[in-house]
């Protein structure tokens, strides 16, 4: 039964066309996975069927009726939701607050706060959701955060379920759980549109494959199980693909960053303990791990962003101290975790976005501290080329651009400072597969030129396909040291939860 007709949608932004003719249909208990590369127009679809912006021309039907939903909680109210790319959680209230809030119009959030609180108690131990509901969300981490989306949507008992990149944010292990849930609610005759750019993903969870390309509807009816991943990369991109092939390192030199005896205090709690390691020039260092067993910590240590409770660094033989900005003067390159609150300034440019932290140096200022304009955008032009940013023009606003987009801008303005040590987390997070080799590629070139480089990535075939040596993290706990190839996955996940997997002696390296 159809349950969802979306007939001839067009959206056009300006500057950009973001959706051409496109007709979408969804049935009800079916899982239709939608695919394509960054600014495909995949996030713009969904936004226009849960009502967050209008399309430009095309009509709606929602079981047989034509619908035209002014705002979101017109959608919710029919019994459509959707978990967006970008949490849109409030920081200072708990999990349970945000479960609740908005979900009953008209409804008196403290006085159902009781009763709520058991509803969402209920749901977090009856789909096995590890998040703690009186914690304030903005103490979480992304991944638990990303739990308390897929809950808020859960409460709200929805027909339709829009997950706009649920994955990107979570480690294999919370992957097959997410999609144990998602099985769950199609078996109990719900109807879930996932869009990921995992393609291992789609074609274990879908039903049906839904591929755009550049706003225009390629393919609405491919059957998962008929195609491989590869020919579902060549649909998307229009080449082949490859992510697993490792080049590994050629020449790695003297230590470069070293870190010794970092610990961080955060509420009374050790979150990391006296970790120390060492990464070579032309190094990658790779640290796999759940999010949330010290990650977030161990980088705002390395960059600068928070005062540890012991930590000696060097770099190069010579220690860093100071401020963030300190940091990345000595020469540490810093790709953030959470683009959107750290990475970037969104009501800024693109090209303004390029340069941040970095537009003081004489490549782009003059000596009495102006802003050298025809170098700047020279500069910017050359990295929206080089790093394939999807934009309308360098002067357009971050906060136009699709998801995978603004991450390529972080990404191409730290690579190109030519850092000595760089301390990146979760890459290609949200990035398309064409993309997300170019950006390994990127970093492997990087290290072959010389830098050091610590890789925080919930994406296990990442860590595993990059690093040149392999840290495991868990509870704030070096608990193995790895070369690649040498732990299965099934080990490494199994010490990412702090399973006894008995690592032999003798097999590590200085
Ligand atoms: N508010 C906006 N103003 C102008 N252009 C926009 C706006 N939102 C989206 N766009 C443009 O529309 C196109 C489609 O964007 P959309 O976010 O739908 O892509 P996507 O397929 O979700 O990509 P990603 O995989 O990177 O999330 C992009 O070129 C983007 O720059
Ligand atoms: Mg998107």
């Amino acid at each position: 039964m159809e349950i969802i007709r979306m007939e001839n949608i067009s959206k056009i932004y300006p500057g950009t066309v973001a959706l051409k003719g496109v007709d979408f249909t969804l049935n009800k208990q079916e899982i239709v996975s939608l695919l394509g590369e960054n600014g495909a127009g995949k996030t713009t679809l969904m936004k226009i069927l849960y009502g967050m912006t209008a399309p430009s021309s095309g009509r709606i039907f929602y079981k047989g009726e034509p619908v035209r939903f002014k705002r979101p909680i017109d959608a919710i109210e029919k019994g459509i939701c959707m978990v967006h790319q970008h949490f849109m959680l409030v920081p200072a209230f708990t999990v349970v607050e945000n479960i609740i809030a908005g979900s009953e119009p008209g409804s008196n959030i403290f006085l159902d706060k009781k009763k709520a609180r058991q509803e969402v108690i209920d749901l977090i131990s009856r789909f096995k959701f590890n998040v703690d509901p009186d914690a304030k969300v903005e103490k979480l981490s992304v991944g638990e955060q990303q739990r308390v989306e897929i809950l808020k949507v859960l409460y709200r008992k929805a027909d339709v379920i829009i997950l706009d990149e649920p994955t990107a944010v979570l480690t294999p292990h919370e992957v097959d759980d997410l999609f144990a849930v998602l099985r769950r609610l199609k078996d109990e005759g719900k109807s879930i549109i996932i869009i990921t750019h995992k393609l291992k993903e789609t074609k274990e969870i879908a039903d049906r494959v839904v591929v755009l390309r550049d706003g225009n509807l390629i393919n609405d009816n491919v059957d998962p199980r008929k195609v491989s991943t590869k020919e579902l990369s060549e649909m998307m991109v229009g080449h082949e693909v490859n992510l697993q092939a490792r080049r590994p390192a050629k020449h790695i030199g003297e230590v470069c960053l070293k870190v010794e005896n970092l610990t961080v205090e955060e509420d009374g709690k050790e979150k990391v303990k006296n970790v120390s390691f060492a990464i070579h020039h032309g190094e990658i260092l790779g640290i796999a791990g759940i999010e949330g067993n010290g990650q977030t910590q161990i980088i705002e240590a390395l960059t600068g962003l928070r005062k540890p409770k012991s930590m000696k660094l060097t770099l190069d033989g010579k220690e860093v101290t100071g401020k963030s900005s300190d940091f990345l003067k000595a020469g540490i390159g810093h790709v953030p975790e959470d683009r959107l609150s750290m990475g970037l300034v969104k009501e800024m440019s693109v090209m303004e976005n390029m340069i941040l932290g970095y537009h003081r140096e004489s490549e782009f200022c003059s000596k009495k501290g102006l802003l050298l304009k025809k170098q700047i955008s020279q500069y910017a032009e050359k990295l929206k080329k080089d790093f394939l940013v999807k934009a309308a023009s360098i002067y357009s606003a971050v906060s136009s651009l699709s998801g995978g987009n603004q991450q390529k801008i972080i990404i191409s303005r730290v690579f190109s400072r030519e850092p000595k040590a760089i301390i990146v987390a979760h890459p290609t997070r949200g990035v398309d597969i064409g993309a997300t080799e170019y950006i390994h590629n990127q970093l492997i070139e990087l290290r072959d030129r010389g830098a050091a480089v610590l890789l925080i990535s919930a994406d296990l075939d990442e860590v595993r396909a990059l690093s040149d040596r392999i840290l495991v993290l868990y509870e704030g706990e070096i608990v193995s040291e790895s070369m690649p190839g040498e732990l299965s996955e099934v080990e490494m996940g199994l010490l990412m939860t702090g399973g006894n997997y008995m690592v032999e002696e003798g097999k590590q390296r200085d």
